[in-house]
C-alpha cells in the first residue's frame, strides 16, 4: 500500500504510542503531528496555546497536515482535534487509510489526568469528565469518517497493532 496510514481519535486513545509500534511493524517512517509542530515551533503544545492561543495552534496544525498529506508511505498520528477541520480531514483521508482509536470517556479521563499537557482539557476543573464527554459527542461525526475503528479499551497494544495490520492487508499491492 503506497498511501499513508493515519491514526486519529480522541486524546488519550493511544495514537502516538500505537502509531510508533505500527510504523515499526510496517517498516514505515512515523510522524506525530503534535511532535512535528512542537519541533518546528521550538515550543511545547501547552506553551503554544498559552502564548499564542488555540487558533494559532490550529493554523500550525493545518500547515503540518498540508505538508504531510502530500507525502506517501508514512504512519501519521494526528492530534485529537486535527480532523475537526474539514480541509484537514479531506487531505488526510485522500492521502491514505484512516484508522480511528476509541475508548471509554472514563478511561480517557484517567489517561489524561496529568495537568499541563492537554490545554483543551485543563480549563475544565472538576468538570473534566463532563468536558471529555461533551467534546467526544461534538467530534463523533468526524471520527466516524475513519475507514476503520478500533476500541482500545480491552486490548493490549500488541493486539491493537495486529488488528490494524490485519485490516490493512486488503490494501496490499
Ligand atoms: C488536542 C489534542 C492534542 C493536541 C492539542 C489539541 C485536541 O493531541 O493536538 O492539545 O483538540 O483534541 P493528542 O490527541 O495527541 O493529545
Amino acid at each position: 500500500m503506497k498511501g499513508n496510514v493515519i491514526l486519529t481519535g480522541f486524546m488519550g486513545t493511544g495514537k502516538t504510542s500505537l502509531g510508533k509500534m505500527l510504523a515499526t511493524k510496517l517498516g514505515r517512517p512515523f510522524v506525530d503531528i503534535d511532535k512535528k509542530i512542537e519541533d518546528e515551533a521550538h515550543l511545547s503544545i501547552p506553551k503554544i496555546f498559552e502564548r499564542f492561543g488555540e487558533e494559532h495552534f490550529r493554523e500550525l496544525e493545518r500547515v503540518a497536515v498540508k505538508e504531510l498529506s502530500e507525502r506517501r508511505g508514512l504512519v501519521i498520528s494526528t492530534g485529537g482535534g486535527t480532523i475537526k477541520d474539514a480541509e484537514n480531514l479531506r487531505l488526510l483521508k485522500n492521502s491514505g487509510v484512516m484508522i480511528c482509536l476509541t475508548t471509554e470517556p472514563e478511561e480517557i479521563f484517567n489517561r489524561t489526568a496529568r495537568r499541563g499537557e492537554r490545554p483543551v482539557l485543563d480549563g475544565g476543573g472538576d468538570e473534566r469528565l463532563a468536558t471529555i464527554k461533551k467534546l467526544l459527542a461534538e467530534r463523533q461525526k468526524f471520527y466516524e469518517r475513519a475507514d476503520y475503528t478500533v476500541d482500545t479499551t480491552e486490548w493490549s497494544p500488541i493486539q491493537i497493532v495486529d488488528d490494524i495490520c490485519r485490516y490493512l492487508r486488503q490494501f496490499r499491492s
